[in-house]
């Protein structure tokens, strides 16, 4: 029997594991609250998913190597098609966060920088949000499940590696850097990018 040896290495650092659960748990509570207007939640939640967006934006340029959008395109971290569909999710997101800032129901619930901005600019991104930029959150959710359930099916589940950060690969590969002080790094980014936007924007 020909058994190959598999080497583990570390493909997604902490923080973008952490990144990811979150990032799941807060697009699913933003649907959810808008579903059954609850909007003063869904409003909290949709802001912590663009400070959450902005930590990513950043932590592809000083994150683990897997992660930083570099790495991108080169296996093992994704091939082609899982990178094309980050990329793309991630970009959706934000767009969904941006428009929702300046979005107005005209009857009782508005985005933070609806004030700050003319009404054009208001009713096009209301419309973006609830419209193209809905259903494309709901599309790429779905979408992504299905990639993912297609892969366990193929006995190659991505999921493991999610949770503790390892990739069982067959060829040698350097690791993303996931120790203490790069989880540190995340944390101060975090801690920033919070405070940055309750002073600009909440305040
Ligand atoms: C609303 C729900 C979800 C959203 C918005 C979402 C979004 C994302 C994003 C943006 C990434 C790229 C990670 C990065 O590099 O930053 C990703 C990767 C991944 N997600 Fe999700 N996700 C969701 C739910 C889930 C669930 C429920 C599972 C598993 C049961 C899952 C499994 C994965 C896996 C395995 C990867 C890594 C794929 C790879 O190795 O190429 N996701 N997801
Ligand atoms: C990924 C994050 C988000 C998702 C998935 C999302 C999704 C939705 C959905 C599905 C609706 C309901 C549309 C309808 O009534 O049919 C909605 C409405 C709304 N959202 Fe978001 N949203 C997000 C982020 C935000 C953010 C960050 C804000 C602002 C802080 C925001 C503000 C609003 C407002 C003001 C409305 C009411 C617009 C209207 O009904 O005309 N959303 N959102």
């Amino acid at each position: 029997m020909n058994v190959a040896r598999l080497n583990r290495v570390r493909i997604w650092d902490l923080p973008t594991r952490l990144f990811h659960w979150v990032l799941a748990v807060l697009v699913t509570g933003a649907l959810l609250t808008a579903e059954f207007g609850a909007m003063a939640w869904h409003m909290r939640l949709g802001q912590a998913t663009l400070v959450l967006l902005a930590f990513r934006l950043l932590w592809g340029f000083v994150g683990g190597r897997w992660s930083r959008f570099a790495g991108f395109f080169r296996e093992p971290g994704h091939d082609w098609k899982g990178s094309a569909s980050v990329l793309v999710m991630l970009a959706w997101l934000i767009a969904q966060v941006l428009s929702g800032m300046v979005a107005d129901d005209e009857i009782m619930t508005a985005g933070p920088l609806r004030p700050r901005v003319s009404d054009g600019l208001s009713e096009l991104g209301t419309h973006w949000h609830v419209a193209w930029g809905q259903w494309g959150v709901y599309a790429l959710v779905v979408l992504h499940l299905v990639a993912v359930a297609w892969q366990v099916l193929r006995g190659r589940s991505l999921v493991m590696p999610m949770v503790t950060g390892d990739k069982e690969l067959t060829e040698a590969a350097p690791a993303s850097r996931d120790d203490l002080r790069s989880r540190l790094l995340a944390l101060g980014l975090i801690a920033l990018i919070t405070c940055g936007y309750v002073v600009s924007i909440a305040a």
